[in-house]
């Protein structure tokens, strides 16, 4: 039987107290996510691998009252997040709530050129540090109760893109393996969801030729690229208690890019 969510409860007060895990937090998308959940009086374990950057997210984060706790972290090694709860203070640590965030690009090359070492290195970031974090959140979620994880996708995820093999198979299998995760863990009160950005301008793109930021704008309906803070809507919405009943679904926020 539905029972509806009490209407007297403040939206987003579920964020209050709770622990969180964002990886990809010391820039961008993650970094965003992590200041807004510590706006909302959430202790954020921000994971990245780039310690300067993470130290500095924190210390902004802390500045403004918030609780951020950096644990540098590379996501393409498994062990890695098992020594998170060795740190001082996170002993017991039981997230409720996951983004992952941590994602690499690298220079465009057709599949039939594509060098081996950067397939690895994207799928390793971008698909096995997915699972990795996951491993590691979901036993403790269960612990804890159930919890709520978003896996950021990309447009990329959903169509071939030319010159990027291994950054559109990574996110294909983002996709895919949020959804049987999804699956997995449904009847442990655990939701999985991503989401699938368009353009954003964040350090990821510092590669890309003036050329193909002109085209890439204007493949998106809206006319412009996104912003941090419009991903970070999407992603608050989907591990909040607002999205309840979603789980195992892909939520675009691409200025209409996917709708072509
Ligand atoms: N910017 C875009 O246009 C765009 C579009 C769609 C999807 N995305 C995805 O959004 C996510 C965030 O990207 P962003 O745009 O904020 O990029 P960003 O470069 O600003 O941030 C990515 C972060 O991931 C960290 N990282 C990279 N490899 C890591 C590793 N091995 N271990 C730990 N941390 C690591 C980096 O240090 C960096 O802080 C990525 O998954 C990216 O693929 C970005």
């Amino acid at each position: 039987m539905h029972s509806e969510t009490d209407p007297k409860q403040a939206p987003f007060s579920e964020f209050r107290g709770a622990d969180a895990v964002v990886t990809g937090a010391a820039s961008g998308i993650g970094a965003a996510i992590a200041r807004r959940l510590a706006s909302l009086g959430t202790r954020v374990v921000l994971v990245d691998r780039n310690a300067d950057q993470l130290e500095a997210v924190g210390k902004s984060i802390r500045e403004q009252g918030g609780n951020a706790v950096p644990a540098v972290v590379d996501v393409t090694q498994p062990d890695a997040f098992a020594r998170l709860v060795q740190c001082r203070g996170l002993e017991g640590f039981a997230p409720r709530f996951c983004v992952n965030a941590a994602g690499i690009d690298l220079p465009r090359s057709k599949t039939g050129d594509y060098p081996v070492e950067n397939w690895d290195r994207v799928l390793s970031v971008n698909l096995s540090g997915v699972f990795y974090a996951m491993r590691f959140a979901i036993p403790r979620m269960i612990a804890r109760g159930g919890g709520s994880i978003v896996n950021i996708a990309s447009i990329m995820g959903h169509r071939g893109i030319e010159g990027q093999p291994a950054y559109t198979a990574a996110k294909h299998g983002v996709v895919g393996l949020s959804r049987a995760a999804a699956l997995d863990h449904a009847k442990d009160g655990i939701r999985v969801n991503c989401v699938s950005p368009g353009y954003v301008d964040t350090p990821l793109l510092d590669f890309m030729p003036a050329e193909h930021r002109q085209a890439a704008t204007a493949k998106h309906p809206l006319g412009r690229f996104g912003t941090t803070s419009e991903i970070s809507d999407a992603i608050l919405f989907l591990l909040s208690d607002q999205s309840t009943f979603v789980t195992g679904a892909c939520l675009p926020v691409d200025g209409g890019y996917l709708a072509k």
